[in-house]
């Protein structure tokens, strides 16, 4: 898996690189790049964005900025790569990130970031450069920047090698293996706190049992989600 972030602020991704499960990954043979739009920009003073045609608030991201540095990274014309690679432009009213998305970028070879800033993109940047618009939930954030680190981590840590134990990322909440439900509880020493005691059936060693309630807790946990305000039975989370 390679991902390239294009963003106006790399020095914000150190923190995330630095991660466990991320330096696990890119050991693993994963890369992780980062495209500094200001880098690329043909414009004068480093410039990159501009006021909006038609006026209104803010600052939109430039086509023409976007363009140099997708060419400068790939040496093509970008209207070119989106038929070849996973462009993703960063966007809060984009296709909402699930563990089902999450399962189909990491089977990528290959994936593209773009983040927005300010106000966001120039249309045009998602219309010819872009092949999907992913956005992390429906709230505003100041930039994509969080967003792609969300879309980062989720996608490494189901790589190979990410995470310290192989079956970590399969039987987790929402995935396949759990039929899409949460996860179960977990819990850990001690066994009792202030009159607080761990079910009985996880001290038992009886593994099939304890198989047979976490599935149960899992279920549960899906019911309750589906009948609460703002749970999965309120939306189908597509926009
Ligand atoms: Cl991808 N970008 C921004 N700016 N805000 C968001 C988002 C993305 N997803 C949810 N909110």
């Amino acid at each position: 898996m390679e991902i390239d972030v294009f963003t106006l602020f790399p020095e914000a991704f150190e923190w995330f690189s630095e991660q466990r499960h991320v330096s696990n990954a890119l050991e693993a043979g994963a890369r992780l790049g980062y495209v500094n739009y200001r880098d690329h920009t043909p414009l004068s003073g480093g410039q990159v964005d501009d006021t909006p045609f038609g006026g209104g608030a803010g600052m939109v991201l430039r086509v023409d900025v976007v363009e140099a540095a997708l060419r400068a990274r790939y040496g093509v014309d970008p209207i070119e790569l989106v038929g070849r690679r996973r462009v993703l432009a960063l966007t809060p009213g984009g296709r909402v990130l699930d563990d089902a998305f999450v399962d189909e970028l990491a089977a990528e070879p290959a994936i593209t970031l773009l983040c927005g800033r300010y106000e966001g993109f120039d249309e045009r940047i998602i219309e010819r450069f872009a092949t999907d618009r992913l956005s992390i939930g429906r709230y505003v954030l100041a930039g994509g920047e969080l967003a792609a680190m969300v879309v980062c981590d989720a996608i490494l840590r189901k790589l190979p090698g990410a995470l310290g134990h192989a079956d970590s990322a399969v039987e987790e909440s929402f995935s396949a293996a759990l039929e899409g439900a949460p996860e179960y509880p977990h819990y850990t020493r001690p066994a009792d706190h202030r009159g607080w005691r761990v079910p009985e059936v996880l001290l038992s060693g009886h593994h099939a049992k304890i198989r047979e309630w976490r599935r149960e807790q899992s279920r549960l946990r899906l019911e309750q989600d589906l009948g609460s305000p703002g749970g999965r039975g309120s939306g189908d989370g597509r926009g």
